[in-house]
C-alpha cells in the first residue's frame, strides 16, 4: 500500500501498486444542480475490495447522459438512495458507467481476470448470489440486486481507479485505443437489445426504423445496428450538422426543428370538435417521413426523449410494430392516444440496459469491426464538468465522447 497520490491526476502508479488515495471527479449533495458546478476534482480513498470485486486502473472513461441525472440529484438523489438502500456510508458519489483500463487488484473469488489484464467494463452490477439469477433467470434489470454501476453504485469510472464486480470485466478489443474501448458499451448494447432482443419485433431486412436523437449515444449506435440487420434507419436530429453526421453513418434524416407539434397531447385535443387538431398538427411530420421512406412506416421506433415525442412515436409506428423506450429525457409524463395503439395492434415496450451475454455479443461485433465505437471527441480528466454540462445543454459532439485518464501517460 502506497500512501501518496501523484499531483498529476492522470498518472497511475506502477502496476500492482495500490495507493491509499486517488483523484476523482466527485459529486456531493450540496453541489447538486448544473453539472458545471456539481463536479469537483478531489482526493478520495481507493475503495477496498470484497472477494468478488476487481480494482481497475482507469485508462479512459466513457461519457453517458446518466452523468446529467446524477449531477442534478433529480429525479433521484442517488447519494441518499445508496445510503438508504445499500447502507453506503459515503457522502460523495464517483459516477461513470463506461471505461477501459488495467486490472490492479482482484478479490479472492475472482477467476475471470488477473492483475495486468486489459479490460472494458460493462455496467451490469449484480450480487453473485442474487436469488433471481441463482434460480436460472437472466441477469436483467429484474434481478433484485441489479444496479447500474457508476450510477446507482459508487466508485464508477470518473476516477483513477474504479471498483467493479468480476463479471463486469470483458477483454478489451485489441484493435481499439483506450479511448475507443471506453465509449462503446453502455449506449451501444442498450440500443442492441432494443433492436434485437424483443422478438418478434426485431430489425429485419427492409424494415424502416425511426431513431430519435440519431446523433446521440443511443441513436448513433442504433443507426449502425439497423444497417447491420439490413434495415433502413431514419434518424431525427435538431441541426444540419447532426443530420450530416447521421447521413455519414448511412441514415436518412429529418430535422425536428422543422416541426412544431412536440409535447404531450393536450386534454382539449380530444374533445368533440377539436379532436382532429393534434392529428392535423402531426401531419407535416408524417408526410415528411413517408416522403423519405416511400410511404413505409417504421416497424420499430427507438424512443428515449419521452414526453415530447411519445405521441408521435405511437402514431407513426406501423401496424404490428413496436415503440420501445428506455428513457424520458424530455419528461416522464408521456401521453398517447390509445386508439393508435390498439387499432393497429402496436406494442409499447420498456427496455433497460442488457444482460451479460448481450454485452459479450456486442463487444464481439465491435472487436471484429462490424461496428465502430463511434468515438468523436476526447475530453481531459479536468474537463468532466464541462463535458457533462455540454451534454445537459444538448451541445455535445455527435457519437460518443471519452474522458482520458491514465491513457494521458502511455504505459507501454
Ligand atoms: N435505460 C437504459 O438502459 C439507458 C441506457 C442509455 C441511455 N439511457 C437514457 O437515454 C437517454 C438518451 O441517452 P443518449 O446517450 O442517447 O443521450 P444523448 O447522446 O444526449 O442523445 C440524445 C439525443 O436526443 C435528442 N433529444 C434531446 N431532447 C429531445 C427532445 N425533446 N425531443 C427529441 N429529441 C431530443 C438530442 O438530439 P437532437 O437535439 O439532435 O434531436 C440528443 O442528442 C438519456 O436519458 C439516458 O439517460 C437509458
Amino acid at each position: 500500500m502506497n500512501m501518496s497520490t501523484n499531483e498529476d491526476p492522470c498518472i497511475l502508479p506502477p502496476l500492482g501498486v495500490v495507493p491509499e488515495m486517488m483523484w476523482a471527479q466527485t459529486i456531493r449533495r450540496e453541489r447538486y444542480g448544473d453539472p458545471r458546478q456539481a463536479f469537483a476534482m478531489e482526493q478520495v480513498p481507493v475503495p477496498a475490495l470484497a472477494k468478488d470485486e476487481v480494482l481497475v486502473g482507469v485508462m479512459a472513461a466513457g461519457l453517458n447522459y446518466n452523468a446529467v441525472w446524477a449531477a442534478r440529484g433529480y429525479p433521484v438523489d442517488l447519494i441518499g438512495l445508496m445510503q438508504q438502500r445499500d447502507g453506503s456510508t459515503l457522502d460523495y458519489h464517483v459516477i461513470g458507467s463506461d471505461c477501459s483500463g488495467i486490472v490492479y487488484a482482484v478479490g479472492s473469488a475472482v477467476r475471470n481476470v488477473k492483475v495486468g489484464d486489459e479490460v472494458v467494463v460493462q455496467a451490469g452490477w449484480l450480487e453473485e448470489d442474487d436469488p433471481w439469477v441463482m434460480r436460472g433467470q437472466p441477469d436483467t434489470a429484474l434481478a433484485p440486486s441489479g444496479r447500474a454501476w457508476g450510477f446507482e453504485t459508487n466508485h464508477g469510472s470518473f476516477a483513477q481507479f474504479c471498483k467493479v464486480k468480476g463479471r463486469q470485466c470483458l477483454p478489451k478489443p485489441a484493435r481499439l485505443t483506450w479511448e475507443e474501448a471506453a465509449v462503446f458499451m453502455l449506449s451501444g448494447v442498450t440500443s442492441y437489445c432494443m433492436l434485437y432482443k424483443y422478438p418478434p419485433n426485431t430489425v429485419k431486412p427492409g424494415d424502416v426504423v425511426l431513431i430519435w436523437g440519431g446523433s446521440g449515444g443511443l441513436g448513433a449506435a442504433a443507426i449502425q445496428l439497423v444497417r447491420m440487420g439490413g434495415g433502413i434507419p431514419v434518424a431525427v436530429v435538431s441541426t444540419p450538422e447532426r443530420a450530416a453526421y447521421c447521413q455519414s453513418l448511412g441514415a436518412l434524416t429529418l430535422n425536428r426543428s422543422d416541426f412544431s407539434h412536440w409535447g404531450a397531447i393536450a386534454d382539449e385535443a380530444v374533445l368533440p370538435g377539436t379532436q382532429d387538431a393534434w392529428m392535423k398538427a402531426i401531419r407535416p411530420f408524417e408526410k415528411a417521413l413517408k416522403e423519405l421512406t416511400g410511404g413505409k412506416m417504421p416497424a420499430i421506433v427507438l424512443e428515449h426523449p419521452g414526453q415530447d415525442t411519445m405521441p408521435t412515436s405511437i402514431r407513426v409506428c406501423a401496424g404490428d410494430g413496436m415503440v420501445i423506450t428506455c428513457a424520458g429525457t424530455s419528461g416522464y409524463l408521456a401521453s398517447l392516444d390509445l386508439r393508435y395503439l390498439w387499432l393497429r395492434r402496436k406494442r409499447l415496450q420498456g427496455s433497460h440496459y442488457a444482460e451479460l451475454d448481450h454485452c459479450r455479443e456486442y463487444t464481439e461485433l465491435v472487436a471484429n469491426g462490424t461496428l465502430s465505437p463511434l468515438l468523436s471527441h476526447t475530453y481531459t480528466f479536468e474537463e468532466v464538468p464541462l463535458a457533462v454540462q455540454c451534454m445537459a445543454d444538448n451541445l455535445h459532439p455527435p457519437g460518443n465522447s471519452a474522458i482520458r485518464i491514465g491513457a494521458a501517460h502511455p504505459r507501454r
